[in-house]
């Protein structure tokens, strides 16, 4: 096992889970004012300084509808810093691994039998397209490289789509979800709890959702049953919600390499009765 540990993004919702619950033990995680990733030299003179045998990036540009004017940014951070931090690892230490993590949003969602790891790529969003390149710079500039694709995630530490729901239940809001895009939605602790096992494999690619597919509209009606309510909420099509980018109709990750994960219903019942407050 990896003995010194870097973890960037611990501020994030993936990045929370990983500091608290993948049990590595010595672990850095510095936020944005320790480690501002704007600037090439910072990080290099960061890597250098401590020699980490595992960097594990949760960072990420991840705002799907932004990313289609402000390509720029995006291309930025999920492209070119992830290439760069593989590529100074790799000069530095040619053993130690990386984790990067990438996104179900690097297919189209057309294929009803779902995406191994070895699918063919087709984004339809500048984030796909972002997260999709970033992949191949990483992988080609680090060997030692483990991209781990995810989905829908939700858990403690940050707002998400669960919460979001909750709370505009505890408001008495109108709620309207979106009921044509299906995915896997995943608990971010599952992931948190697999990451050791991931790296005691090959590097390459990884899928690594939770089990079980919902609409979101499935997942919002789903996360209020278990809060307890049995509340009405509406369902809408994805041509009503005039977002700025596409989103992949239905976007299944097949994991086909790892040991399965728990379902997702399980992790919502988790988090609901042990991180949303009644
Ligand atoms: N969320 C999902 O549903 C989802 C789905 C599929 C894949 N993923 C992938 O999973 C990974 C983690 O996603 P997430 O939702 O946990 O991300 P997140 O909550 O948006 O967190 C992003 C993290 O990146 C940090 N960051 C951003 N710009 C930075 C900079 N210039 N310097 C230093 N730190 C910076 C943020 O720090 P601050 O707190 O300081 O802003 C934060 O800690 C990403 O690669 C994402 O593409 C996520």
């Amino acid at each position: 096992m990896p003995t010194k540990v870097l973890l960037l993004g611990a501020t994030g919702l993936l990045g929370f889970a990983i500091k608290n619950f993948a049990g590595f033990e010595c672990l850095y995680s510095p936020t944005r004012k320790d480690l501002d990733l704007n600037y090439f030299r910072i990080i290099q003179e960061y890597l250098k300084l401590h020699n980490f045998d595992l960097i594990i990036n949760c960072t990420g540009y991840n705002v799907v509808d932004e990313a289609e004017s402000d390509y720029e940014n995006c291309y930025y951070l999920n492209c070119l810093v992830p290439e760069f931090i593989a590529k100074t690892l790799f000069e530095l230490n040619p053993k130690a691994k990386l984790i990067q993590f990438s996104s179900d949003y690097v297919f189209d969602g057309k294929n009803a039998n779902g995406y191994l790891e070895d699918s063919p790529k087709s984004p339809i969003s500048k984030y796909g397209l972002s997260k999709s390149i970033g992949e191949d710079l990483i992988l080609k500039a680090n060997p030692n490289s483990y991209i781990v694709r995810v989905s829908w995630l939700f858990g403690p530490g940050k707002s998400n789509f669960v919460d979001k729901i909750i709370t505009k239940h505890k408001n008495s809001d109108k709620i309207v979800i979106v009921d044509d895009q299906f995915g896997k939605p995943t608990y971010t602790l599952d992931i948190a709890k697999s990451l050791k096992n991931v790296i005691c494999n090959r590097p390459g690619i990884y899928h690594l959702p939770s089990e079980g597919v919902a609409s979101w509209y499935e997942l919002a009606k789903n996360a209020l049953l278990k809060y307890d309510s049995n509340s009405e909420i509406q369902s809408c099509k994805t041509e009503d919600l005039n977002s700025f980018a596409t989103r992949p109709k239905y976007s299944i990750l097949i994991n086909s390499k790892l040991p399965e994960s728990p379902s997702y219903e399980v992790g919502l019942t988790d988090y609901i009765t042990n991180y949303i407050q009644a």
